[in-house]
């Protein structure tokens, strides 16, 4: 028997269907992601119950697959970690559910996973980052930045007082017809597109904190879709707005980023080269990677970025982030109920309109 310790982790909170084995040596075993697209296109966007039917009839065979890839059975896991939350109650039950199973069977410990956390902790597993770090967490539900103190120890800086970076990015794309999910379509349709044709309002720039908005962004997209002459929109259009809207998220983010780092500087003047992690979906977005990269160095702050196919939901970031739980003990009893909100530092001031 080897000390090697190996955690499988599902994730369901939103519409991917997704199973992971992870060890604590830092390596990906297997890493299963089912995109749910195709069942939710049609009503263009997540439709929850769909979601958790989906989830109910793909996660068996999912981490069968996992499992078989990874060349293990159910008896080589120490631990079945799931995401608890926050996301769509109907997916994350089934995956809760799915865990305990596993872990009542094998007598194995089930660990809930904070799929915000997931997402915070994976530049551990990447690349072995130390504590503390600032992070930037921009996803479909959340664009937060944090500083990451240790496993369970975050302290907020900043948070979206209206819609996600990522939501953005989705309302854009579906405006402008792109289809669903919006961010990889916009990305692809702006590097034909000319991004300082359109002038779009960059929101809290400039502004004290580290707080987000981007709903009059999106305001603006849609008003300038209006402006145009009526009929099919031109690609050359659709393009140009696609790049313009990126570059004027990119600005928002570098600016309220840039007061973050400054901040992370004042807490922590003992660390020479700080970090900064990016995590989420949308930090799969090379044009935003590449901004933050440029805005790191400038500040002196070295950048990290997972691989793009673990910025976006994925099960090894809650295997991993089991692992982390699992080295401190921390593991859940069976009672544990799904949490449909789970915010990472509970104490952090809500502000007005924010969505924790
Ligand atoms: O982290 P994630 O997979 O799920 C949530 O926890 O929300 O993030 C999904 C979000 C969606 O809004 C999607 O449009 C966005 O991330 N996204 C992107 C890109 N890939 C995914 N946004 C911009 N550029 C991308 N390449
Ligand atoms: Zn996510």
């Amino acid at each position: 028997m080897s000390n090697r310790i190996i955690v499988l982790g599902i994730e369901t909170s939103c519409d991917e269907t997704a199973a992971a084995v992870v060890d604590d040596d830092r390596r990906i075993l297997a890493n299963e992601v089912l995109s749910q697209i195709d069942d939710h296109t049609p009503f263009g966007g997540v439709v929850p119950e769909v979601a958790a039917r989906a989830h109910l009839e793909l996660i068996d065979g999912v981490i069968e697959r996992a499992l078989e890839k990874a060349g293990i059975t159910l008896n080589d896991l120490d631990a079945v970690a799931a995401t608890g939350g926050p996301g769509l109650i109907g997916g994350v039950l089934v995956g809760v559910m799915t865990a305990k199973a596993i872990a009542a069977v094998k007598g194995c410990p089930f660990i809930a996973v904070n799929h915000l956390e997931g997402h915070a902790l994976t530049a551990r597993l990447t690349d072995d980052v130390a504590f503390p770090y600032l992070l930037l967490l921009v996803s479909g539900g959340h664009c937060q930045l944090l500083v990451v103190e240790g496993v369970g120890r975050y302290t907020r800086l900043g948070t979206t007082i209206d819609d996600a970076l990522g939501e953005a990015f989705d309302k854009t794309a579906k405006m402008l017809g792109l289809g669903f999910p919006g961010g990889p379509a916009v990305e692809k349709t702006a590097q034909a597109g000319d991004g300082n044709r359109f002038p779009l309002p960059r929101p809290l720039k400039g502004r004290p904190g580290s707080d987000f908005s981007f709903s009059g962004l999106k305001t603006k997209v849609r008003q300038t879709i209006e402006a145009l002459p009526p009929g099919d929109l031109l690609d050359q259009d659709v393009a140009d707005l696609c790049a313009s809207f990126q570059v004027a998220a990119g600005d928002v983010l570098a600016d309220r980023v840039g007061n973050a780092l400054a901040r992370f500087r004042d807490l922590y003047p003992d660390i020479d080269t700080p970090v900064l992690v990016v995590a989420g979906g949308v930090a799969a977005n090379q044009v935003i990677r590449a901004r933050l990269q440029s805005l790191s160095s400038g500040k002196g702050f070295q950048f990290i970025a997972p691989p793009p196919n673990l910025c976006t939901d994925n099960g090894a970031m809650i295997a991993w982030a089991g692992i982390e739980k699992l080295r401190l003990g921390d593991t859940d009893a069976m009672n544990f109920r799904p949490r449909p909100r789970w915010p990472l530092d509970p104490d952090a001031a809500p502000a007005a309109g924010v969505k924790a």
